[in-house]
């Protein structure tokens, strides 16, 4: 074919950001804008969220079906017997410059546990399947030791009583026991099922491109950490904080968010680039932070988040995403606000484990094509002549 067909074939064929294009095959989990709007192997998400703890939909996505009640104490069991963190790990948390991004701490401290992982040389699909177990129970302690390190709190390990979310709200927050802290730890259990997978996602698909050259989990891991980091994806939790508290109160929401809508800014817990009809998720997570206001006598952040909500879908015909009112339930959980897109990592890793385990056991390397841009062929210029 000449050289314009097979530009006008290239042309025809690019979507930039890859909209629309399905990259690859995944029996993982099934995103549509239908009424369950989104399934983990076969199962809806609103099922899930109510009915299932996230321990259960963690075990579900690494083991391929939801186990039961013996699967899920030998899981929990297989959990609590990663802590505390190998030594190496704990001695780069002492080290870590005092104001380092909690996901750059986290992205040095996955790929330091690669290192340390009893099985660093195996890659086979049952040690990769350890592997990721070892990363789930790990990762919270990643987060919340530096964290408690860098603020002056005193260090503390998990407690084999309590479950995976109500554990890590302690971890972060030191809460546990009471009502409030029971109602905590359910919403963020919630959350952290709504956040554990999303098929190709630029974090996910990012840890699939590296896991489709045979590097080990780890490696792969990292690479999603680092793009999860971007405010376009995981950083948006992030980001929808500091808005409500830059907002403060319910009387000047409208004015911001119209302000901001002039301005051109992009408002962060709106859009999404799969869901442009909404997202099951968010309708999900909101009730539960507007059940959690409730419980703290404290509608401040879920009213403001309200207001904010009928004037993007009025005005610009866009729909919360997850990160959304997740954000309000974890301001009322009392959070560190840069600790947001961490906590989404204790969830997603299970998600972009499941991912790469799958990629490995299918594999065919990931290189697609680019849309060449740059300049016609041009003849070379020795340097001794070059203007
Ligand atoms: C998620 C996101 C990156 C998807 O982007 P996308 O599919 O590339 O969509 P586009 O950036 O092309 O946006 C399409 C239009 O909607 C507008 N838009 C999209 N999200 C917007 C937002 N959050 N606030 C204001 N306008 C927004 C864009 O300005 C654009 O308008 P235009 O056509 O007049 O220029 C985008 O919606 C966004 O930046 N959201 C905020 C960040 C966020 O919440 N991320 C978490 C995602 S789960």
């Amino acid at each position: 074919m000449s050289d314009m067909g097979e530009r006008q074939k290239a042309e025809a064929a690019y979507s930039p950001g890859l909209e629309g294009v399905i990259a690859g095959e995944s029996a993982l989990c099934q995103v549509d804008e239908g009424e369950s709007g989104l399934r983990y192997r076969g199962y809806a998400i609103g099922d899930l969220a109510e009915r299932a703890t996230f321990e259960e939909v963690a075990y579900l996505l690494l083991f391929g079906k939801l186990p039961t009640r013996k699967e899920l104490q030998d899981f929990s069991a297989q959990l609590s017997a990663q802590w505390p963190l190998p030594g190496p790990v704990e001695a780069f948390i002492g080290i870590v410059p005092p104001r380092a991004h909690p996901m750059d701490i986290l992205r040095t401290g996955v790929s330091l546990l690669g290192m340390a992982d009893p099985e660093a040389a195996e890659h086979s699909h049952e040690a990769n399947v350890r592997k990721a177990v070892r990363l789930l129970a790990q990762i919270p302690l990643v987060i919340a030791g530096a964290y408690r390190l860098a603020t002056g709190k005193r260090p503390i390990q998990p407690r084999p009583d309590l479950g995976f979310a109500a554990n890590l709200l302690y971890l972060l927050t030191d809460r546990q026991g009471d009502d409030a802290a029971k109602a905590m730890a359910r919403v963020l259990d919630v959350s952290l099922t709504l956040y554990a997978e999303h098929e190709f996602n630029a974090s996910t698909f990012a840890a699939r491109v590296a896991a489709s050259t045979l590097t080990d989990l780890h490696a792969a891991i990292t690479a999603a950490i680092g793009t999860l980091k971007g405010p376009l994806h995981g950083g948006a939790n992030e980001a929808v904080a500091a808005m409500l508290l830059e907002i403060k109160s319910r009387d000047r929401a409208e004015g911001w968010v119209r302000e901001a809508l002039a301005q051109k800014r992009r408002v962060m817990g709106f859009g999404h680039r799969v869901l442009r009809k909404g997202d099951a998720r968010s309708g999900i997570i909101q009730r539960q932070a507007e059940a959690l206001s409730r419980i703290c006598v404290d509608t401040r952040w879920y009213d403001i988040a309200t207001i904010i909500d009928r004037i993007m879908q009025q005005e610009k015909g866009l729909h919360p995403n997850l990160d959304f009112y997740t954000a309000v339930a974890y301001l009322l959980m009392g959070i560190p606000r840069d600790l947001y897109t961490p906590v989404f990592v204790c969830s997603r890793i299970t998600g972009w484990c499941a991912h790469v385990i799958e990629q490995q056991d299918h594999n065919r390397l990931i290189r697609p094509r680019a849309f060449y841009t740059g300049p016609p062929p041009q003849a070379y210029v020795p340097i001794d002549q070059r203007t």
